[in-house]
């Protein structure tokens, strides 16, 4: 295992003037060295090298640290991989017992994976129904060449074959079930995937953590079916193509964010390579920061239809939080980029990308005013709201003036009426004021979430009551989106592994998961509060993540009313709504 010493002994003999100068010009002065920073683009130097202070850290954008931190930053490696690599650099052989090191324990994952890869790639190029599925996948506009590059293969229609080979290869059937490729029936085993097109989905580094299958006939199955989560894929932390878009995401300094797999292969076939996309889920916090590893600037470019406009909204929001740079790029004529690129071929859709891109808030201004009947004194209202509302969020005198102005010129109201309208309606917060009482309320609104897991981490047998309690009052949902994460990551993962809690060994897991920062702001929010722990407030709080979970599901369906678009549907949503409540009051 690894210890601190080892760690310690590593940065000491690290020579940081030979580790650093690969990247970067760097100049002795008095105490250290320092140079350009190869972190961000600057033209006087504020990167700093400290031989023996083992030191090699951006004064003006804090990137590097330790020469740890420094490898981690600069190849967008993993803690472990960055000691392995120091420990290469330096010479010196790590004791590494599989314990403690991932990439060993979920080696054999990888490798059954990678296995299985190679028998879906063969079974498309090599059998009779591959034919089939090739022609389909030629009709669909890709070659052998994308379809290669992609690493596309084709699972077979017996319901076993993939199974026996791993059996042969000497995999055991529990691991080919933690790994998503089997499942056992009554007394026998069976493919999960059966005759569907084969998408493998890539880490960073390149290992194979899951497939997404796809139908390719006639068929009344669901479209796409993924792996389900395992120990080595997490489908809201994965983007799919990154690891192949990475060196284009680099280059051209932005990434392109899709719907599909197939609009990522259309865009990749059209030269515009730096392609990604998440898996048929929202947008999440943990891919924004992945993508933030390579580059800040974002491109949506998701469906030509509701669903996607919607999707781009909500994308919008998650990426500002992150204060990433935005452009979306909507289509015209063709539902996505993947049937855009069918209808007019790779270059056309090349230049009306490129000619098509527009800042956010220009996408946000349009969509609104386009949509909004100029005529009907409400509308005009509604959209006032929206333009006031989303200005507001990006906080500059400087855009609220510039929009209000063609608000003005399209309203046929004089700026100055308008500047008042929004004035009046918008008091004037300092952001620190509006993050001060952002943060009391979510502490009201979660406290009680967090002495859940206070009370979890007592004893195994308190987490599964208390995880068994929610479940069976279908209350999960009421944890906030992070804590539900924490919450399955420690009841689900860590208590199936561990008999007892230890802080350690969770935090370990917690790094896995880039969790660990999310998990510490919870426990100091629990530092400053004066709770006793016993069973009677252990049922409050089980009794109030009960009332939460109910306040959703009211406010899901109230949404989903003011989103139904046809009479009739508002109609039965709204009786809906009107019967769970009812049901409710009966209990
Ligand atoms: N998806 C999924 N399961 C489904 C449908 C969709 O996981 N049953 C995910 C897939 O990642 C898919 C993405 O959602 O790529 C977008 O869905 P969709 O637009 O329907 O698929 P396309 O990528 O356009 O695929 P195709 O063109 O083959 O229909
Ligand atoms: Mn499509």
């Amino acid at each position: 295992m690894l210890s601190k010493e080892d760690i310690n002994n590593l940065i000491e003999k690290t020579d940081m003037v030979k580790l650093v100068e690969p990247y970067t010009k760097l100049k002795k002065t008095g105490s250290g060295y320092v140079g350009l920073c190869p972190f961000h683009e600057e033209k006087t130097p504020s990167f700093s090298v400290s031989q023996d202070k083992h030191l090699a850290y951006c004064f003006s954008c804090h990137k590097g640290g330790s020469p740890i931190q420094f490898l981690m930053d600069i190849k967008h490696i993993d803690f472990m991989d960055a000691v392995k690599e120091l420990a290469k650099i330096n010479n010196v052989n790590l004791n590494l017992s599989t314990k403690s090191d991932n990439s060993l324990t979920y080696k054999k994952y990888y490798d059954m994976n990678e296995l299985a890869l190679k028998f879906y790639q063969a079974n498309l190029f090599n059998t009779k129904d591959g034919k089939v599925a090739l022609k389909y996948l030629h009709e669909r506009g890709l070659n052998d060449d994308v379809i290669n590059d992609f690493k596309i293969g084709l699972a077979p229609k017996e319901d076993n074959k993939l199974y026996s080979l791993l059996k042969d290869a000497g995999y055991l059937e529990l691991d080919m079930i933690d790994n998503g490729l089997v499942k056992s029936n009554s007394n026998s085993y069976q493919d999960v995937f059966i005759d569907r097109i084969m998408f493998p989905i890539l880490d960073e580094v390149g290992n194979v953590v899951a497939f997404s299958g796809r139908t390719y006939k006639e068929s009344k199955m669901a479209k796409y079916m993924n792996t389900t989560d395992t120990f080595i894929f997490k489908k809201s932390n994965v983007l799919y193509n990154l690891n192949q878009a990475m060196s284009s995401i680099e280059q051209n300094k932005r990434v392109i964010l899709y719907e599909g797999y197939m609009d990522v292969i259309a865009s990749y076939r059209a030269g515009l390579k730096e392609a990604i996309c998440s898996m048929g889920t929202e947008l999440t916090t943990n891919q924004i920061k992945k993508i933030k590893k390579y580059t800040n600037n974002v491109i949506i470019a998701y469906d030509n239809d509701k669903a996607g406009l919607n999707a781009t909204f909500r994308a919008i929001n998650m990426l500002r939080k992150e204060h990433m740079n935005i452009l979306v790029m909507r289509l015209n004529g063709a539902k996505d980029s993947d049937e855009f690129l069918k209808l007019n071929g790779p270059v056309k859709y090349k230049g009306y990308f490129n000619s098509n891109l527009k800042e956010a808030i220009d996408f946000i201004y349009d969509t609104y005013t386009n949509n909004a009947n100029l005529n009907s004194s409400t509308q005009v209202e509604e959209l006032k709201k929206d333009i006031y509302r989303e200005l507001r969020t990006f906080n500059s005198a400087l855009l609220v003036e510039k929009y209000l102005k063609k608000l003005s010129n399209l309203l046929n109201i004089s700026y100055e009426a308008l500047l008042n309208d929004y004035n009046r309606t918008t008091p004037y917060k300092p952001i620190e004021e509006i993050k001060i009482v952002e943060k009391t309320k979510l502490e009201e609104k979660t406290i009680y979430e967090l002495r859940l897991f206070e009370y979890a981490k007592i004893s195994k047998e308190k987490a599964l009551y208390i995880d068994n309690y929610l479940e069976k009052n279908d209350c999960l949902l009421a944890f906030c989106e992070l804590n539900q994460r924490l919450w399955v990551l420690l009841v689900n993962e860590y208590y199936s592994h561990h008999q007892e809690f230890l802080e350690d060994e969770f935090v370990k897991l917690l790094n896995e998961n880039n969790l660990f920062d999310d998990y510490y702001q919870n426990t100091l929010q629990l530092e400053n509060t004066n709770i006793k722990y016993t069973d009677e407030d252990l049922d409050s709080c089980l009794k109030r993540m009960i009332q939460k979970a109910n306040e959703k599901k009211q406010d899901l369906l109230q949404e989903n009313i003011q989103k139904a678009t046809s009479a009739e549907l508002q109609k039965e949503l709204v009786l809906k709504k009107f019967k769970e409540r009812k049901n409710k009051k009966g209990k």
